[in-house]
């Protein structure tokens, strides 16, 4: 992998509801703003509620979040911007879809891994509940497929691994300490 201070890198942050992207995301960024590295963090929620509003889960409209949030984290990595994107991205082909609009050099894969269970069990948003309660469709991970990624870059179990450890070994995987 090229050096970091050579560039922007995009961190592609997949995994379901729940299982600590925006967490870890947020996290990563106060260490690399501590190393006086540029960052922005693209979310989906946050998107969800501005340039991807309107988009609902189908495959589909998530393909279009997916699309726009791919564009948007080349436009910073072209201004050499760690980018630290945390959006479920449940098909391999939106994934491979990000990785060619952002370059296969600079998008880097982590897999967010977390049982569905667990996931369940936090629930900090409250969704869970409301999709036992009917009240939310195509869930991913429930009533809406998540495919476990080909080939990530990196594997985060957040179950067994705690925040420390995570952290941890996104600094080794960009090369930062
Ligand atoms: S993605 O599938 O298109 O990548 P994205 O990451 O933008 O999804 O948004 C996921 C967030 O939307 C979840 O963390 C959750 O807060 C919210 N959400 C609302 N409805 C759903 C749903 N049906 N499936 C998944 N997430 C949902």
């Amino acid at each position: 992998m090229n050096d970091i201070n050579f560039g922007g890198k995009v961190i592609w942050f997949t995994g379901l509801s729940g299982a600590g992207k925006t967490t870890l995301a947020n996290e990563f960024q106060l260490f690399l703003k501590s190393k006086g590295l540029n960052t922005r963090i693209l979310d989906g929620d946050d998107l969800r509620k501005g340039l991807n509003q309107g988009l609902g889960f189908s495959d589909n409209d998530r393909s279009e979040n997916i699309r726009r949030a791919a564009e948007v984290a080349k436009l910073f990595l072209d201004s050499n911007f760690i980018v630290l994107c945390s959006f479920i991205t449940p098909k391999n082909e939106m994934r491979n879809m990000a990785k060619s609009i952002i370059g296969e050099g600079n998008y880097i894969e982590v897999f967010v891994d977390c049982s569905i269970e667990e996931c369940e069990r936090r629930d900090v948003k409250g969704l869970y509940k409301k999709v036992r309660e009917e009240k939310i469709s195509d869930f991913t991970g429930i009533s809406s497929d998540f495919d476990i990624p080909h080939n990530p870059d990196l594997i985060l179990n957040t179950e067994s691994n705690n925040l420390i450890t995570c952290l941890e070994q996104l600094k080794i995987l960009i090369g930062v300490n």
